[in-house]
């Protein structure tokens, strides 16, 4: 698989599967964008990226914010003269002891479904000019079922997700754009994670993956990485879950 002489913009790449997915689509030959709102850690792994031999820059994203995505899409597309793809991935944890708050809920909608559907839509302009290419956008198993401690609006946002890529896979099929979602499972803890950092409450989130363990970000990069590659030329308008089985099946023991 290789992404050598394509441009990404990546939201969210300053840390976890981001910052993971980042790496790995530089070590493959893609020139990379992080785009995130945290301007010191986005430009800490631009720098270790370039001093492995990558290809890598910043820009200031607030994905809720549709002025910075275009920003962002033009600063992309001019710096390496193409866009060949987004990767939709920032996001706000579920994980928080009020799973009941209202203003909690409308920044998991403004993030998480405001803001892949603003990168899409200013993004797929910039990638038809290139011939084509793919978006990506990170759901979570949240996003199909609902689950215990976590926040109602990240199960509503992470399904929206689904739904406005299916709908891009559609819209911009004509432009030889694919569109896709990957849905990773139990992962590390997000950093604004509140109870899936808890130690006693980890083990019990693992029995319900039959691979019995956390995913790690390296191998849900894997998945973004192929789907945004010409390898999966042929798909369009998925779901893919990365989850140990999760999903899948259903233990009661
Ligand atoms: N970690 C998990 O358990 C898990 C599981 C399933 C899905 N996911 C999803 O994977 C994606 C990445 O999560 P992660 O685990 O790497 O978490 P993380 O907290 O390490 O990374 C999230 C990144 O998004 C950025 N971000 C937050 N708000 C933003 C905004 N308004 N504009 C731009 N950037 C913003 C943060 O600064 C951070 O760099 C998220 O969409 C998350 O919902 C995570």
């Amino acid at each position: 698989m290789t992404l050598k002489g394509k441009t990404f913009l990546i939201s969210g790449a300053a840390s976890g599967l981001g910052e993971s997915t980042a790496r790995l689509m530089a070590s493959l030959g893609a020139n990379v964008v992080i785009g995130d709102i945290l301007d010191n850690e986005a430009l800490r792994v631009a720098e270790s990226i370039i001093s492995d031999g990558g290809s890598a820059s910043t820009f200031h994203l607030d994905v809720r914010n549709e002025p910075d995505w275009i920003d962002a899409v033009n600063f992309a597309a001019s710096r390496y003269g193409a866009l060949s793809g987004l990767v939709s991935n920032a996001g706000i944890s579920g994980m928080i002891p009020d799973v009941m708050d209202t203003e909690y809920f409308d920044r998991l909608l403004a993030i998480h479904a405001r803001g892949t559907f603003l990168g899409i839509k200013h993004s797929a302009p910039a990638i038809a000019r290139t011939g084509g290419g793919s978006i990506v956008a990170i759901s979570s198993i949240a996003g199909r079922v609902g689950t215990e401690h976590v926040h109602m609006g990240y199960n509503a946002a992470k399904a929206a997700i689904l739904l406005l890529v299916k709908s891009a896979a559609g819209y911009y099929a004509k432009d030889n754009i694919r569109s896709n979602a990957v849905i990773p499972g139990w992962m590390p803890p997000m950093r604004t994670s509140v109870s899936s950092a808890d130690p006693e409450l980890r083990p019990k989130l693992l029995k319900s993956v039959p691979l019995g363990r956390t995913g790690l970000f390296p191998e849900v990069a894997e998945a973004v990485a192929f789907l945004s590659s010409d390898a999966a030329s042929y798909i369009n308008g998925v779901e893919l879950p990365v989850d140990g089985g999760f999903l899948a099946y259903r233990a009661f023991s």
